[in-house]
């Protein structure tokens, strides 16, 4: 037996793998190859997606405004020159995600804070004490 003839095997193997070769050449991708093409673009999509959304949330995402009464609370310590008016600004409130404060001031004032700017407060880290 030649090297050449162990290499191949008994001719079955040869024409199976001719019979590959014709597949890869022929203009219509496989099925799985379009499925596969299909199911990598939906998850480029979703993971671009993903990121958008995480970008506006972090530059621009705040806290879930209070409670009515707490917002009632604040506006009466506002008419009472108590507490500062809370500035209008562009956030986009995320669902769950609220101060669980008692104190209106703290929770209104919260509610203005962009996820991007808890750090300058807050210091990072794991505790959530002010510095
Ligand atoms: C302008 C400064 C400032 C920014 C910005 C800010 N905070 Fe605060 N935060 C405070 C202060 C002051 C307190 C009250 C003092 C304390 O509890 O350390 C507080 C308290 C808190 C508390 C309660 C801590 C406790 O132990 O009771 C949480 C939770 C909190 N902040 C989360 C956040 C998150 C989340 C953000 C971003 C959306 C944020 N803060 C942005 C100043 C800030």
């Amino acid at each position: 037996m030649t090297t050449y003839e162990q290499g191949v095997g008994t001719g079955a193997v040869a024409d199976d793998t001719i019979g590959l070769a014709e597949e890869e050449c022929a203009p219509k991708k496989p099925l799985w190859w379009r499925i596969l093409k299909g199911t990598l673009i939906g998850v480029g999509v979703t993971i671009v997606l993903l990121v958008v959304t995480g970008v506006l949330l972090y530059n621009f995402g705040s806290m879930w405004l209070p409670d009515p009464q707490m917002k009632a609370e604040y506006g009466q310590l506002v008419a009472a020159g108590q507490a500062p008016a809370i500035e209008k600004r562009f956030t986009i409130p995320i669902p769950g995600c609220k101060c669980h404060s008692k104190d209106p001031v703290q929770t209104m004032q919260h509610t203005t804070y962009r996820i991007s700017e808890c750090n300058s407060c807050h210091g990072g880290g794991a505790t959530m004490s002010a510095r």
